[in-house]
């Protein structure tokens, strides 16, 4: 096999040269971050996880018209995905208190808030990536009024979309991160999702007794993360075939 180019690590994929010019594969590995990078474990299994559940959530919204960076599953742990301009925002949407911004605004977790609340946060490690507002978005320039425009219609419908696909499976969703990102076809700019939906990046609590799946498990010491995420994974339906021994998946990188 011959060896790819790697064109960017971080905590929790490695970004590989795709087949294609335009492309790259995503590879998801086993590690484990929290509180900027202060805490840090390899959970085995993860990577096969976010790489099935990613995969199966951006097809699920692909379906209903969501432009996403999805191209196709390669194998356990990577999948072929169109490369973008990353927009340096992450994209927060919140159902319920949770997180920081229970902390922020003193408000008990779980608290109902009076309606989906979108949040931005500059990409940047070295700065924790801190909370901004519209206005430094735009006015930093990193992301255009209509851009940003498109990016809370898009990011609206995915909450909602995906609010009613996890109830459906008997989860509750809290809150989720989103990332854009800008794809050029034929002098043509569109905006398409990019990254992962993963619960490494959204919060899923039952239905029923509020138990948590997510990584808020690794985040607080609460134990059993990976089995946390294949709950989530066979509530989708979507378990790896030979079920929870087969997660660990290949662990050679080209
Ligand atoms: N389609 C895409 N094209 C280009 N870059 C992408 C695409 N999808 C995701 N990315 C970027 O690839 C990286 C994925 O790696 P990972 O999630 O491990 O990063 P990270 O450690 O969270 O760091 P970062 O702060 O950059 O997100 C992220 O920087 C993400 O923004
Ligand atoms: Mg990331």
């Amino acid at each position: 096999m011959s060896r790819r180019r790697r064109v960017y690590e971080g905590k929790a994929k490695i970004l590989f040269e795709g087949p294609e010019p335009g492309t790259l594969v995503q590879y998801f590995k086993d590690d484990a971050t929290a509180f900027n990078n202060k805490k840090h474990a390899i959970i085995t299994g993860k990577g096969v996880l976010n790489n099935r559940i990613s995969e199966y959530l951006m097809m699920r919204l692909g379906d209903i018209g969501v432009p996403t960076h999805f191209v196709r599953r390669l194998n356990m742990r990577e999948q072929l995905i169109r490369e973008v301009e990353i927009i340096p925002v992450e994209v927060v949407v919140r159902n319920v208190a949770a997180g920081s911004l229970s902390t922020r605004l003193g408000l008990e977790e779980g608290s109902p808030l009076p309606r989906s609340i979108v949040e931005y946060y500059y990409k940047s490690d070295e700065l924790s990536d801190p909370l901004v507002s519209e206005e430094h978005v735009t006015a930093f320039g990193w992301a255009s009024y209509q851009e940003l425009d498109e990016i809370l219609n898009l990011t609206l419908r995915i909450n909602d979309f995906l609010t009613g696909l996890f109830m459906g499976v008997g989860l509750r969703l809290i809150d989720l991160k989103l990332e854009f990102g800008r794809l050029w076809e034929d002098e043509e700019m569109r905006l398409v999702l990019a990254d992962e939906i993963s619960p490494d990046n959204c919060r899923l609590w039952d239905r029923q007794t509020n138990e948590k799946f997510d990584k808020d498990r690794f985040r607080r010491d609460l134990g059993n993360v990976q089995e946390g995420y294949a709950e989530i994974a066979r509530r989708l339906g979507i378990l790896p075939e030979a079920g929870p021994r087969d997660l660990s998946g290949p662990e050679t990188i080209q």
